[in-house]
């Protein structure tokens, strides 16, 4: 072995204030689908559960959510949204009528978790709701029916009806998803049909005068270009304001294999990573697509699906999606955010799947007991990039090499919040080396840098409820000032957030 394998690995950073992008705090959005113990048995709870509840909702979880700012909820699904009809889910709990989950374990659906319930959780929250309706099996009077019901302010029948249940003020929802996967389980259908179809449910899901729509249309199955091609041709910036692009990130790259999310070795580890850098190819060529049609970047990208998708925990119904979390999602999500943190002009809202015991998630419950993920802290050190000034780098990294393969080693982006302070967050991919980072700010003053660090031992390991600490934030004092440049030498497989006064 050559010398050179031993020397300290280095990367460097040019940074600076030259721009005038805003990072939009919706792309720290989250997904709860009717799926699994996402909502039940996880926000949504049985009366005799021994936790602080309102209603039937689940305070631990709103609480610990409530840390992490989340902007914006999507609900109801997912292929869920377009088997959801929701007039099943509102009025008095007792005579709403059951339903078979049919895209998710075929299990019973009570519907005592519908509308209004959606909307008390994200008043605790704090969050805007992003409702995702149904195009592939309702119809266009029922989705504008919906919107009246939430978002008018005068006298109709809808909104007696709605005052009746509880509420006679109007919600004023704006994020309205028209579809879920048109594509696929939201109807098969091709973009040039779909095109057709958004143009007239999104014809009826009408303005009210408090509430003004920002409509989303079903995206593209990650590289499915001439999905994004068709939609910005025949609907384009005129009634959309965004389009949506859902992409996971699998260790294998097989669907019916997919990979465990526990006790995986370097090459599972290596390959995930890889899938999950496919985001960066994914944003830059759909927003290409989307440049051509519509330069003033007045229609946004919305990602709202993406995460870590693997094969369910041992022993749990394969329809459930329940999946552990371990390092290596962190290191996912923390790569994930920064992609869309560095397409800011573009990407302006993003969910990830999802945000309780399903897939990628945020916190796991087990009756009573919760825990928060690895995941969940990385959105907790990125929070600080919500809403700030997006500022441009140049980056020069290593490689993190595997069995021949190669990926870049580090990642990052950066931010000027409005009291001034820059925010960076980095993240080392490499399995066994540090690497020091030499980063030169240019017209930017600052004095002091504190940051926090996201590691452990193994890039598998994970928060249990017997030990839930174990991948958890720590203080991080490796960063040094030397002049104007920023000295870090970043642990291997870890995550850094570093604030600058
Ligand atoms: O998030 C799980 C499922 O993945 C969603 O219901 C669907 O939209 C996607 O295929």
């Amino acid at each position: 072995m050559s010398f050179n394998s031993y020397a300290q690995k280095t990367a460097s950073i040019t940074l600076s204030n030259d721009s005038k992008d805003t990072i939009s705090r919706h792309i720290y959005g989250q997904f709860a689908e009717h799926l699994g113990r996402g909502i039940y048995g996880g926000f949504w709870v049985d009366k005799t559960l021994p936790v602080p509840k309102q209603n039937r909702i689940r305070l631990d979880v709103v609480n610990a959510l409530k840390k992490i700012k989340i902007p914006n909820l999507r609900w109801p699904g997912g292929c869920f949204a377009d088997e959801y009809h929701w007039r099943d889910g509102v009025g008095p709990s007792a005579k709403r009528p059951k339903m078979i989950n049919t895209n998710w374990g075929g299990v019973v659906e009570d519907n005592s978790f519908g509308t209004h319930e959606f909307l008390e959780l994200c008043d605790l929250l704090g969050t805007e709701p992003y409702v995702s309706a149904n195009v592939g099996s309702g119809t266009v009077e029922e989705m504008s029916k919906w919107v009246e019901y939430l978002n008018f302010d005068g006298a109709s029948p809808l909104t007696k009806e709605r005052a009746a249940n509880g509420h006679p003020k109007p919600y004023n929802v704006s994020f309205w998803g028209v579809g879920n996967e048109s594509w696929g389980c939201g109807g098969n259908m091709t973009p040039e049909y779909y095109a057709g179809e958004y143009r007239r449910y999104a014809t009826y899901a009408r303005n009210y005068p408090t509430a003004k729509l920002k409509r989303i249309a079903s995206g593209s199955n990650a590289g499915d270009y001439n999905w994004t091609e068709v939609l910005m041709k025949n609907v384009g910036p005129r009634n959309m304001w965004g389009l949506s692009l859902h992409y996971y990130t699998l260790p294998t790259n097989n669907w019916s294999k997919k990979g465990p999310a526990t006790g995986f070795g370097e090459k599972d580890y290596f390959n995930t990573l890889k899938n999950s850098l496919v985001m960066e190819e994914l944003v830059t060529k759909h927003s290409a697509i989307m440049d051509k049609y519509d330069p003033n970047k007045r229609v946004a990208l919305v990602v709202d699906e993406w995460g870590v998708w693997t094969d369910v925990e041992p022993g749990t119904n394969p329809g459930f999606l329940y999946q552990q979390n371990s390092l290596r999602d962190a290191l996912v999500a923390g790569t994930t955010l920064n992609i869309f943190n560095n397409h800011c002009d573009r990407v302006k809202m993003a969910e990830l799947a999802q945000c309780i015991n399903v897939l990628q998630a945020l916190i796991l419950t087990d009756k009573e007991k919760m825990l928060l993920t690895p995941t969940y802290y990385v959105f907790d050190m990125y929070k600080v990039h919500q809403d700030a000034k997006y500022l441009p780098f140049k980056l020069n990294t290593p490689d993190y090499e595997y069995d021949g393969n190669k990926i870049p080693a580090v990642n990052v982006s950066a931010s000027q919040d409005k009291a001034g302070k820059v925010h960076i967050t980095l993240v080392n991919l490499d399995a066994s080396s540090s690497i020091t980072v030499t980063t030169e700010l240019k017209d930017i003053i600052w004095k002091a840098v504190t940051g926090r660090v996201l590691t452990s031992g193994n890039v598998a390991d994970v928060n249990t409820f017997a030990k839930p600490m174990t991948v958890a934030p720590k203080a991080f004092n490796s960063a040094k000032r030397d002049g104007n440049k920023l000295l870090v030498t970043i642990p291997a497989k870890s995550i850094v957030a570093l604030e600058l006064n």
